[in-house]
C-alpha cells in the first residue's frame, strides 16, 4: 500500500510507525488515558514498540487489513485513529494523549478519515464500540452520524478487574 497521508483543517494524519514510539508510549502506559480501552494500557515500552511495529509492517502489505494513522497537530504527535477491516466492514478507534482532550481533535480526525475511505476505499460499512461510560468516546461516534445498533454486557477493559457494558454504533453509507 502506498502511504496515505490526510490534511485536515488542523491535522495532518500520517502512518503511524517506529519513529513516534515515544509519544505512543506517553499515552499507551497512562491508566487514565487508556482506562476505558480493552488493548491498552500497555505494560512497557516493549510492547509499544512490538504495536508500533506491526502497524507499520501492516503499512507495507499490498492490501492491509487495518490502517494505524498518528494525528499530528502543529507538528507534534498527538493521538492516532484506525480502521480496522472485517469482512469488509471498517471498525473505527480513536485514541488523544489527554493534554489535547476537548479540542474537537478525535472528531476532525476521524471525520476526515472516514470521508477518505468512503472517498477513496469505497467503504460503505463502519463500526465503532466503547465502554457505555465512555461518553467522549460515544460523542464522537454521534458527531460522525453513526447509530447506536447494540449494548450488552461482558466487556472487559484491559486495567478493569470487573466487565462492564458496551455500546456499539453504525454507519451504512447508501450507494
Ligand atoms: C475519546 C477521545 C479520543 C475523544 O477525544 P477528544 O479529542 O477529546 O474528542 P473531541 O474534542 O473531538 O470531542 C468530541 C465530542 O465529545 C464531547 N466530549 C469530549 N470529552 C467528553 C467527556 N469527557 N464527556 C462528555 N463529552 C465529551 C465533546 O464535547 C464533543 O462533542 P461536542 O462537539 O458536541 O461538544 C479521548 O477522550 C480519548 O483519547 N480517550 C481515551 C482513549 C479512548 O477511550 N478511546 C476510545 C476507545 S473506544
Amino acid at each position: 500500500m502506498k502511504s496515505i497521508e490526510i490534511i485536515t483543517r488542523r491535522l495532518l494524519l500520517k502512518p503511524l510507525g517506529s519513529e513516534y514510539v515515544q509519544t505512543v508510549n506517553d499515552y499507551a502506559l497512562d491508566y487514565e488515558n487508556t482506562k476505558y480501552m480493552c488493548n491498552l494500557p500497555n505494560k512497557n515500552i516493549e510492547e509499544t514498540i512490538n504495536f508500533l511495529e506491526n502497524a507499520e509492517a501492516e503499512w507495507l502489505k499490498e492490501k492491509p487489513e487495518y490502517y494505524e494513522f498518528a494525528i499530528l497537530y502543529r507538528n507534534q504527535h498527538i493521538g492516532a485513529v484506525s480502521i480496522h477491516f472485517e469482512n469488509g466492514i471498517g471498525e473505527l478507534g480513536w485514541i488523544v494523549n489527554k493534554k489535547y482532550w476537548g479540542n474537537g481533535f478525535a472528531y476532525e480526525a476521524a471525520e476526515a478519515l472516514v470521508t477518505y475511505f468512503i472517498d477513496n476505499m469505497e467503504t460503505t460499512h463502519f463500526i465503532a464500540h466503547c465502554d457505555t461510560e465512555n461518553a467522549a468516546s460515544y460523542k464522537v461516534m454521534e458527531k460522525l452520524g453513526m447509530v447506536r445498533t447494540g449494548k450488552w454486557g461482558g466487556r472487559r477493559n484491559k486495567s478493569a478487574s470487573h466487565d462492564t457494558f458496551e455500546y456499539q454504533y453504525e454507519l451504512i453509507i447508501p450507494r
